[in-house]
């Protein structure tokens, strides 16, 4: 039976189909509601606003779910490879050996950038952030591959993500170079995507970096635990630019900008800087806790909550037991996984956090784990945006391949002043 939704206004009812998808999840369809009605909905922070039908990832917040393209996370996180989820996400499919060969191959010769663009980082202070510069070169990338933005063709859409992908991590390792003051190093055709993202980020003229193979799957994992996590605040933010008709460049470029933030992908530095305060003896544990409960007081604990998880974020399970793994075989100890671990157990003993679902999120242990590795703060949420990019490049195919798509265009409920007039400037009050 289809099921359908009433509503009554001012004692006049009005009905609505009830869309529901392959998990059984009912979303009411009220594209009708304002001409019907004359009324809109009023949702601030879109939590219980669907914004489009998407096949691409699934995810069960209350039971800690979630699956791209029906496959579980723990499975692709056991079984595979950040490249063949990228492939997975982009494509709906996991690739045969010759499809994921004829990527791999694209990716490895589309690493190098335009000389051209190389010279666009003299533009940058030395110390500007890392995620402006990937927000800015990735939308400068556009500029010199005009080719793709027509990107109907399948063929044309492979070689566009083979080459977002591949150059987004170029640009990423020459960032880091800028901020340093070494000079780039070209990515090295022999190498793997994270072996070669790693000895560009870590090799200089005079030494090569070896990465051991425990390390790139550290990094592989966590690019491929943060390639899709359906709509948060950067993918619907790439998901509105494309629906403006913009390419994929500017779109994804955008979602940087919004990655950026430290209630989203910017909260894996939160994390470390909380830890590092407890650490130098700017507050205890349970001090931060204590905080983070205070209604008066802005602070959050970095890395625990979320929008969609009501339990533990299936990816910060994943990531605590990597980091545990990693650690060990580095044979590595970090005062600050200690403070994580303290921490986390005190919360979740708290009656306020376990009131309110607050769990872990996938911020919480991967900023301990690209600690141990060597890398620098001010790059942890470049190496989450490269892990994201599947994701947005999926969304973006998403929106444009929709026929039926229209630009994305919230309303508001207006409460500023109703209709008045122009004051001459000799007339205005100085207040
Ligand atoms: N510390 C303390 N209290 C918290 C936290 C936290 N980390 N997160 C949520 N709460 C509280 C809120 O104050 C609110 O309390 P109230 O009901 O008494 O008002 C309640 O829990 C519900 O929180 P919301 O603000 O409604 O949660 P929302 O869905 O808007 O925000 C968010 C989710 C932004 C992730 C939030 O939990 C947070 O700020 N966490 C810390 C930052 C962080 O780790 N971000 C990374 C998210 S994962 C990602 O983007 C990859």
């Amino acid at each position: 039976m289809t099921k359908e939704a009433r509503l009554i206004i001012d004692g006049k009812e009005y009905t609505f189909p009830v869309i529901t998808g392959s998990e059984n999840e009912d979303g009411i369809d009220i594209t009708q509601l304002r001409n019907q009605s004359g009324c809109i909905t009023l949702d601030p922070g879109f939590a219980n606003t669907g914004s489009c039908i998407s096949s691409i990832a699934f995810i069960d917040g209350e039971k800690g779910v979630l699956r791209y393209r029906g496959i579980p996370i723990e499975d692709l996180a056991q079984n595979s490879t950040f490249i063949e989820v990228a492939y997975l996400l982009i494509w709906g499919e996991l690739p045969s050996s010759k499809q994921l060969a004829r990527f791999s191959e694209l990716l490895t010769d589309n690493a190098m950038l335009h000389e051209n663009l190389k010279n666009h980082f003299e533009g940058f202070p030395w110390n500007a952030h890392p995620m402006a510069m990937l927000s800015a070169m990735i939308n400068a990338l556009g500029c010199y591959h005009k080719e793709l933005s027509d990107l109907d063709a399948h063929e044309a859409m492979e070689a566009a993500a083979a080459r977002i992908i591949s150059k987004v991590r170029t640009i990423a390792a020459f960032s880091y170079k800028m901020t340093l003051g070494e000079p780039f190093i070209y990515p090295a055709p022999e190498l793997r995507y994270v072996s070669n993202f790693l000895h560009m980020m870590f090799s200089v003229p005079h030494k090569k970096y070896e990465a051991m193979p425990e390390v790139v799957r550290a990094i592989d994992l966590m690019l491929m635990l943060h390639a899709d996590h359906e709509q948060n605040c950067s993918t619907s933010t790439v998901r509105i630019v494309a629906s403006a008709g913009a390419n994929l460049f500017s779109s994804i470029s955008a979602g940087v900008c919004a990655l950026w933030g430290r209630q989203h992908g910017g909260a894996n530095m939160a994390v470390i800087k909380m830890l590092e305060d407890i650490y130098d003896g700017g507050m205890d544990a349970k001090q931060c806790v204590e905080m983070a409960k205070d209604k008066n007081n802005p602070f959050r604990l970095m890395g625990f909550g979320h929008r969609v998880y009501k339990n533990y974020d299936p990816r910060a399970r994943i990531l605590k037991m990597a980091c545990d793994k990693l650690f060990t075989k580095l044979k590595h100890s970090d005062p600050l996984l200690d403070i994580a671990l303290e921490l986390e157990e005190m919360a979740l003993q708290d009656d306020y956090f376990q009131e309110r679902n607050l769990y872990p999120n996938v911020d919480f242990y991967s900023g301990l784990i690209m600690r141990a590795i060597g890398i620098p703060t001010n790059m942890f949420t470049v190496i989450f945006a490269i892990g994201r990019l599947p994701g947005w490049i999926a969304h973006w195919r998403e929106v444009v391949e929709d026929k039926k798509g229209r630009i994305a265009r919230p309303r508001q409920i207006y409460t500023g002043y109703n209709e008045r007039h122009y004051i001459p400037i000799d007339k205005r009050e100085d207040k």
